[in-house]
């Protein structure tokens, strides 16, 4: 079944105990949780006390996505903070075969993601130790960006490799999904969802996150 990941980037965050609950019972599959350095990415947002604090409330998975520099330094943080994923930037650590071992020695499923300009190719080699395998769809640093349509292509080579590979990898999509958008995305081969803006800023979040999986057909 395809999965859909609100993220609480664009969530009220005055209320975000509550906006978490929203989308659950919206019928969210995961929570996604941004995690910005202002070194790797220009925007700052959370650390482990905050995702510990969300832990408390979610009955989902949380989907915790490490656009960190040198995220080797605070996996465990995360992992003991409740995280279910652990996502990693492939261009951030120079080691990333020891950082996903990293990841699941700390207890936690690994996550390894590319930007827009970083090829498949520099995540082959690792894609049987991992769990999960996020293709970014906009440039990481904020919500509400619009969805590059020159990575269906990569996504869908995303999929060849891992379906050749180890096809019990989720692919997962992050960056400008929208309810125009949703159903050519998963047309291209993904099994999770990422969307900010187009949940939290809609006027019903029920109604969208009710669209979103009718275009996904489950
Ligand atoms: C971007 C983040 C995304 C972001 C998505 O750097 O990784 O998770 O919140 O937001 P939208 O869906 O608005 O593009
Ligand atoms: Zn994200």
């Amino acid at each position: 079944m395809k999965k859909i990941a609100p993220s609480i980037l664009s969530a009220d965050f005055n209320r975000l105990g509550e906006e978490i609950l929203a989308v659950e019972d919206a019928g969210a599959d995961l929570i996604h949780v941004d995690v910005m350095d202002g070194h790797f990415v220009p925007n700052i947002t959370i650390g482990p006390p905050v995702v510990a604090s969300i832990k408390k409330t979610a009955r989902v998975p949380l989907d915790v996505h490490l656009m960190i520099d040198d995220p080797d330094r605070y996996i465990q943080s995360f992992a003991d903070a409740g995280s279910d994923i652990i996502t990693v930037h492939a261009e951030a650590t120079a080691h990333l075969h020891r950082t996903v071992h990293l990841i699941r020695e700390a207890g936690a499923k690994a996550g390894v993601s590319i930007n827009p300009a970083t090829p498949l190719v520099d995540i082959e080699q690792v894609i049987g130790d991992i769990d999960l395998l996020l293709v970014m769809t906009v440039n990481p640093g904020f919500g509400g960006q619009k969805f590059i349509e020159s990575m269906l292509p990569k996504i869908r080579t995303a999929r060849d490799m891992i379906d050749r590979i180890s096809p019990d990898i989720l692919l997962e999509v992050d960056g400008g999904i929208t309810l125009h958008n949703i159903g050519a995305v998963k047309e291209a081969g993904v099994d999770i969802f990422v969307a900010g803006s187009s949940i939290f800023l809609s006027e019903d979040y029920g109604q969208t996150i009710k669209d979103m999986r009718t275009i996904l057909g489950d």
